[in-house]
């Protein structure tokens, strides 16, 4: 059974896809791992990284995307969630030559408006936004927990903001990664989806959950060596659990972002930010199986 590590923060351009992405490399061919990516951002930046353009455009033309599984799963087609997958994608390899072992679930543009048509369907059996809402939320985690079945880790890129999706998302996931950049909004956009993963109504009762039992960590992402940076990294830390590894900015990590055919291995693909997924890997693994004991203890 998979672990599902959701990497989400409210606010846009943190380096969610990013280091989806990254993570998605690193525990295939490092921690030889079956991944899963499930690319939930009608932005569809996590598929475009593995598959590139052409192959996200063939992805849509194959009904393979999220939304070809959940309007069919919706109208009761008898189709399986493997049936959406795609294979071995990336351009890097495992070390010996194969791609590396990554299936993805491509994302599409019309993700928003099924949870749009999902809501409407529910508000014909409730008049409360609310149930609507969470009734809406509990049947794409359903949907989305069905493919645990044949991975070790399913990473599920979230979309900024808290649509319904993002929100099963949470639920779903036994971790969360929270990326943030070092600057004013992300204090409060990090609150805020940490009052959301712990079920928290206001900050101080988050403040009585110790950071060992908290589901999500944060990670700095795009750090700059200023002071300025290290004083809105310490601010967020004295809140939030935080990773010590910080991802700096780098154009090897900026450049990864696109997808070039042929397969290289990791250090071709991200340069001098090899180094950084190392450290990033070798943190955010254990972090994973110690809650993965916790879970075969319980
Ligand atoms: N550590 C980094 N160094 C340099 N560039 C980075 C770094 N992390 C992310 N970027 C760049 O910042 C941009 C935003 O990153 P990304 O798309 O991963 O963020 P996101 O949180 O997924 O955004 P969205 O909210 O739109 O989904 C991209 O162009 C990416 O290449
Ligand atoms: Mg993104």
């Amino acid at each position: 059974m998979a672990y599902f590590l959701a990497v989400a923060n409210r606010k846009g351009g943190v380096g969610k896809s990013t280091l989806s992405v990254m993570l998605a490399h690193a525990f295939a061919v490092w921690g030889k791992k079956r991944v899963l990516m499930l690319d939930l951002d009608s932005q569809c930046n996590a598929s475009l990284i593995l598959i590139g353009g052409q192959g996200w455009s063939d992805a849509r033309k194959a009904q393979k995307t999220i939304a070809d599984y959940f309007y069919d799963l919706f109208d009761g087609v008898p189709a399986q969630p493997r049936d959406y997958l795609l294979p071995n994608v990336g351009d890097v390899h495992d070390g010996s030559g194969r791609a590396a072992r990554i299936n993805l679930l491509p994302g599409s543009l019309l993700l928003e408006d099924i949870q749009g048509e999902l809501f409407l369907k529910q508000s014909r059996e409730s008049n409360s936004p609310d149930v609507v809402a969470s009734r809406v939320r509990g049947r794409i985690e359903t949907l989305l927990r069905r493919f645990g079945a044949s991975y070790d880790l399913v990473i599920l890129d979230c979309a900024p903001g808290l649509s319904l999706a993002a929100l099963a998302a949470l639920k779903t996931a036994d971790k969360v990664l929270v990326p943030f950049r070092p600057d004013y909004v992300s204090q409060l956009a990090v609150d805020r989806i940490a009052l959301l993963i712990e079920d928290k109504g206001h900050l101080d009762a988050l403040a009585d959950v110790p950071f060992d039992e908290r589901r999500y960590t944060t990670i700095a992402n795009g750090v700059r060596n200023t002071g300025k940076d290290r004083i809105m990294i310490d601010d967020i830390g004295a809140f939030h659990p935080m990773l010590e590894t910080t991802m700096p900015h780098k154009d090897a990590i900026a450049n990864a972002f696109d997808w070039e055919p042929g397969l290289k291995n990791l250090g071709e693909k991200y340069g001098d930010g090899t180094r950084d997924l190392e450290k990033l890997y070798s943190e955010v693994a254990p972090w994973l199986e110690a809650h993965g004991a916790a879970r075969a203890a319980s």
